[in-house]
């Protein structure tokens, strides 16, 4: 694999690990296999046990493939997490004692050119986690009006001044002149009229476009809830997150999972109080070390939170 450049280095690798309470006959899955990095700790525990390694990537799939090959107990789909039902029936294992979903991109992808994620190398507009996804970041900007390309923008991004950038983004688009990464990056530089060479908008930007062209937070949606309906009581679902759209998804399904459930009478009141299924395990996000941090600024972003099924409703 010479031609994949640094490996992607798994943040948070022994917090997650643990939080996983790995049995040697487990059943496991790994959502995001990436470069196999929490795939192969996970792997290594088991013994008579399971493990799903999950990606849409196919360099990721070929890269953990010939990662995990020595564990017989490891199996690498290339597949949409948001499908994680229908791979797990496909594997005869429709309940699984624990899962990972380490969400975002991995640094393969932002590292290399070609595929078009990062501001800092000049590559096509592609930015597709799955290479035989129909629609890449060019044709998506192509076809995105200036009021939904704002609304990108804010939402995913956080960009300021949003209006200014998404005008000078659907100029240079207009003139035709929208090709590759430093297109883009020029439409944002123009927008911003200063001096710096890279400020944090071009970051934003990437990252906003990146997240609607590949659908990020609906998927992770249908992921987590699949994931968490996935557990055989006692199992755990960890997911570390590294934007606060996704953040706010795991909080608000985790919460409502471990919540006590009210069936109302049409004239609202209750019928009955149903026992909550799952329980949060962090009360708070787990965040990296300063070590880690410093060891890998990637992980600087990074929060966990775990998810587990009860034995019996509460
Ligand atoms: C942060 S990386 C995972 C790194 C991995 N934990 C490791 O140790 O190398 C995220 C991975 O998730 C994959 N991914 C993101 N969204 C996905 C989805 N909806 N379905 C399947 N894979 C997805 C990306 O292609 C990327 O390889």
């Amino acid at each position: 694999m010479s031609d994949f450049p640094a490996p992607h280095a798994p943040v948070m690798l022994e917090e997650t690990i643990s939080f996983l309470q790995l049995r040697s006959s487990g059943i496991y899955v790994d959502m995001t296999a990436g470069a196999g990095g929490h795939s192969e700790q996970i792997a290594r525990h088991l013994g008579q046990g399971r493990l799903i390694a999950i990606d849409r990537d196919k360099e990721a799939v070929a890269l953990t493939r010939k990662r995990l090959s020595p564990y017989p107990a490891a199996t690498v789909v290339r597949a949409n997490y948001s499908e994680l039902k229908t791979i797990l029936e496909a594997q005869g294992c429709p309940a699984v004692d624990g899962i990972l979903l380490d969400a975002g991109v991995s640094s393969m992808q932002i590292d290399r050119a070609e595929r078009g994620f990062s501001y800092l190398k000049e590559g096509p507009l592609d930015m597709r986690m799955d290479s035989d996804a129909p629609l890449d970041a060019a044709a998506w900007l192509q076809c995105v009006s200036p009021r939904d390309l704002e609304q990108v923008l804010k939402e995913f991004g956080d960009v300021r001044p949003v209006r200014r950038i998404a005008r000078h983004i659907c100029k240079r688009r207009d003139q035709g002149q929208l090709k590759s990464t430093s297109d883009l990056a020029e439409a944002i530089r123009d927008a911003l009229n200063h001096v710096v060479p890279n400020p944090v908008e071009l970051r934003q930007v990437f990252q906003a476009v990146r997240m609607a062209v590949n659908d990020e937070l609906n998927h992770l949606k249908t992921g987590l809830e699949h994931g968490a309906e996935s557990l055989s009581p006692g199992g755990r679902l960890v997911v570390i997150s590294f934007h606060s759209g996704e953040d706010g998804l795991v909080k608000e399904l985790f919460k409502r999972l471990s919540r006590q459930q009210t069936e109302l009478r049409p004239d609202g009141r209750i019928l009955k109080r149903v026992p909550a299924l799952y329980k949060t395990v962090t009360a708070r996000p787990v965040l990296p070390t300063p070590e880690e941090i410093q060891r890998n600024p990637r992980a600087k972003s990074a929060k966990v939170r775990v998810l587990e099924r009860l034995q019996s409703a509460e």
